[in-house]
Order: C-alpha cells, then structure tokens, then sequence
C-alpha cells in the first residue's frame, strides 16, 4: 500500500467505527424510552387491578382490617374458600342479605353492629378478581 493509500484505509476504519457506535447508542436510547414510556402505564394498570389495592379502594379493608383478619366491625377473612365457591361468593358480595340464614351469620350478627355492605354497583369481573384473591388466602 501507498501512503494515501493507507490514509484512506484509516479514515475509512474510523468512520466504520463512528457509524457503529452512533448506531449501537440510538439503540439504547430508544429502549430507554420505550422502557421509560410504558414503564408507567403497566405500573398503573397492575396498580389498579390488583385484588388487594381493589379491597382498599372500595374499604372492604376499613372494616376487615388492613390484612383481612379482623376488626370490631367485621369478621376475619382469611380461609373463606372452606363456606364459599367461586359465583356464591360473588354472589354474596353482590347481595350479602340473601346469605345470612346460616348460624355463622347468626352469630356474626349478634357479634358486629355493622352488617356486610352489598356491593352490586361494582364491576363482576373485579368481584371475581376480589373473590378468586379471597378463596385462596389461608
Ligand atoms: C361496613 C363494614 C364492611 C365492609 C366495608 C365490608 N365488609 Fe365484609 N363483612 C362485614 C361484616 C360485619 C360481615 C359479617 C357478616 C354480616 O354481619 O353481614 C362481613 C362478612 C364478609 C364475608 C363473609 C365471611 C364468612 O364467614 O363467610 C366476606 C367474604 C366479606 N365480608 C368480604 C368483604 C369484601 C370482599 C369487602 C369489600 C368488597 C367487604 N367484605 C366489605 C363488614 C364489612
């Protein structure tokens, strides 16, 4: 090789080289802002949809207690799936009335001076998320 020869060749190395870190850097930059874009969005929508931030925002934990196991006002949830199926529980938070005949709730009515609220006005499928986190807490 010549000398300009050479000159070109290195020049040509060194544009190689610049061509590819530009690249390898864009590259990381759009994932750090597609991750920093959705990052928020997922953490909203599990945010929202989890059974236990559902139980705190409706107040199912102002009564039952922050870990659902009890308070003066209502009774501990924990190991509900032993009395209830899937839709009866569903059922029963829809319209709690309609269950009481049993003696557990004869005694829960003489025990707690608040009764189980209905909660027909929210949405069945976070009923059944709520219920499907109920029936298998121990
Ligand atoms: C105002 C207080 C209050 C609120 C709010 C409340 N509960 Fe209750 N809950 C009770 C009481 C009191 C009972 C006992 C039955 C009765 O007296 O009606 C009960 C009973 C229950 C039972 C039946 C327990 C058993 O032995 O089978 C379940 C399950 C239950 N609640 C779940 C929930 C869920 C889920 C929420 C929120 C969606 C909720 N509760 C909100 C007071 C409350």
């Amino acid at each position: 090789m010549t000398k300009p020869q050479i000159w070109v060749a290195a020049f040509l190395v060194i544009f190689l080289l610049l061509f590819l870190l530009e690249k390898s850097t864009n590259r990381s930059d759009i994932q750090e802002k597609s991750a920093s874009s959705s990052a928020p969005q997922m953490g909203q929508s599990t945010q929202a949809s989890s059974p236990q931030d559902l139980m705190s925002s409706i107040g199912c934990t102002g009564c039952h207690g922050t870990d659902l196991k009890g308070t003066k006002m209502a009774p501990n949830i924990h190991g509900v799936k032993k009395y209830w199926t899937r839709d009866n529980l569903i059922n029963y938070l829809r319209n709690p009335v309609s269950f009481m005949s049993s003696e557990r709730f004869k005694s829960y009515r003489i025990k707690y001076e608040v009764m189980m609220p209905s909660f027909n006005n929210i949405d069945v499928k976070n009923l059944g998320k709520i219920a499907d986190y109920l029936l298998q807490l121990q």
